[in-house]
């Protein structure tokens, strides 16, 4: 186990009581409903947002000070603020669902929070204490609670993030940080749902390097890979697949998702954490419930031209690619250049789908202890 999976799975305290470690702030202005039922009814990825957020405060003399959920709104940041400037900042993700009997609640937050800080450590940032962390989740998600979307596929989507703001130009890193969580109720992150996506193999750029950021979520990454996307998706293909920047010539991950390759013998497959690729919760918890049902799985060096010829020869059934957003996504095609190969099963994507969601939703016995209840039902 890695440290990131021990952190995890400790016990963390339940959700009542961090009730109180963020204070509510009064809110004046509530969506109205008819603004609440118009973002409801259409639920995009990340496009709208709840009535409050999550805010805390770090400086040298108090630490994380200020703990409190507030009305959502524009930040105010100094013009010279270092973040705008270097870019030190770095963010997590995570979703709420609502179950059956409208509980709400999330998946492995001490993985994420665990990784926030595996992140900052990297970024030259105050680590915040995972208890902190669980408990701005518990304290926005109950506040904005009626934003749990009911509908299966569909959940409120929570993004933590610390930025600095000290308002300094010098180079280095700052002393002055800001925590924040916003959350916006959404739908499926690809609009066709788990039809298979077609994929571009970049061989020109790549969105990290050894001994970069490529292994913790720091925007710079994301903004080191929208020039690719943006050329792949104008030529008609929905993902890029990176591969690794040292020889161009090993999987490294999808876009934003981590990749995974199903064997005819029933072996599945994916990259080994080489320090380019960001350890997923989701790539975790695929492993750890394919093991357990006695799937052989590997993580290992995957070089391009062998799945490529294992495609084209059979051997190789099936890819998909993974993340909280999305959740699974089977690969319906690769691209290098002017060669296609395509993926003709959907299979095995869709049941290891459906076996997260079950868990996610409550309608699957929840047998490795992932899920954190952030509020009751009402
Ligand atoms: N890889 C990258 C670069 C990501 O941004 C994400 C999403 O957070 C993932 C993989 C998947 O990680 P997770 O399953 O924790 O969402
Ligand atoms: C994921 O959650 O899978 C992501 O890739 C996060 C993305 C929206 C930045």
């Amino acid at each position: 186990m890695t440290s990131l999976e021990e952190q995890a799975s400790s016990q963390w305290p339940l959700a009542q009581a961090l009730q109180d470690r963020f204070v509510r702030y009064p809110h004046q202005g509530l969506k109205t409903d008819d603004e609440y039922n118009a973002v409801m009814a259409q639920l995009d990825f990340g496009a709208h947002f709840t009535d409050y957020m999550a805010r805390a405060s770090w400086d040298a003399d108090r630490g994380w000070h200020g703990h409190r959920i507030e009305p959502y709104a524009p930040l105010s940041l100094d013009p010279a603020g270092a973040v705008l400037h270097y870019g030190q900042e770095v963010f997590e993700g995570l979703k709420a669902y609502r179950h059956a009997d409208g509980s709400v609640w999330t998946f492995r937050p001490a993985y994420n929070a665990a990784r926030l800080n595996e992140s900052s450590q990297r970024l030259m940032i105050p680590d915040f204490p995972i208890p902190d962390f669980l408990a701005s989740l518990v304290g926005l998600v109950s506040a904005d609670r009626r934003w749990v979307p009911q509908d299966f596929g569909a959940s409120l989507y929570l993004r933590p993030f610390i930025f600095a703001s000290e308002a300094f130009l010098g180079v280095r890193g700052a002393q002055r940080f800001d925590y924040a969580v916003v959350a916006s109720p959404s739908g499926p992150y690809f609009s066709d749902g788990l039809k298979p996506i077609n994929v571009w193999v970049e061989r020109d750029h790549h969105r990290a390097g050894p001994g970069g950021m490529g292994n913790v979520k720091t925007g710079g990454n994301y903004a080191a890979s929208f020039f690719a996307k943006a050329h792949a998706q104008a030529r008609g293909f929905d993902e890029v697949l990176f591969l690794d920047a040292a020889t161009n010539s090993r999987l490294d991950e999808l876009g934003a998702m981590n990749v995974f390759v199903v064997m005819a013998d029933g072996r599945v497959r994916t990259p080994a954490l080489s320090g380019t690729i960001l350890p997923g919760s989701t790539r975790s918890a695929i492993l750890q419930m394919l093991d357990d049902d006695g799937v052989d799985v590997f993580e290992e060096s995957l070089a391009l031209d062998e799945v490529w010829e294992g495609i084209k020869d059979g051997t190789v059934t099936e890819m998909f690619a993974c993340g909280t957003a999305a959740s699974v996504v089977p690969i319906g095609s690769l691209t290098v250049s002017s060669q296609r190969v395509e993926l003709g099963s959907v299979e095995f994507s869709r049941w290891v789908f459906s076996a997260l969601a079950d868990i996610h939703y409550g309608r699957a016995a929840d047998r490795f202890g992932w899920m954190y209840k952030v509020a009751d039902a009402v």
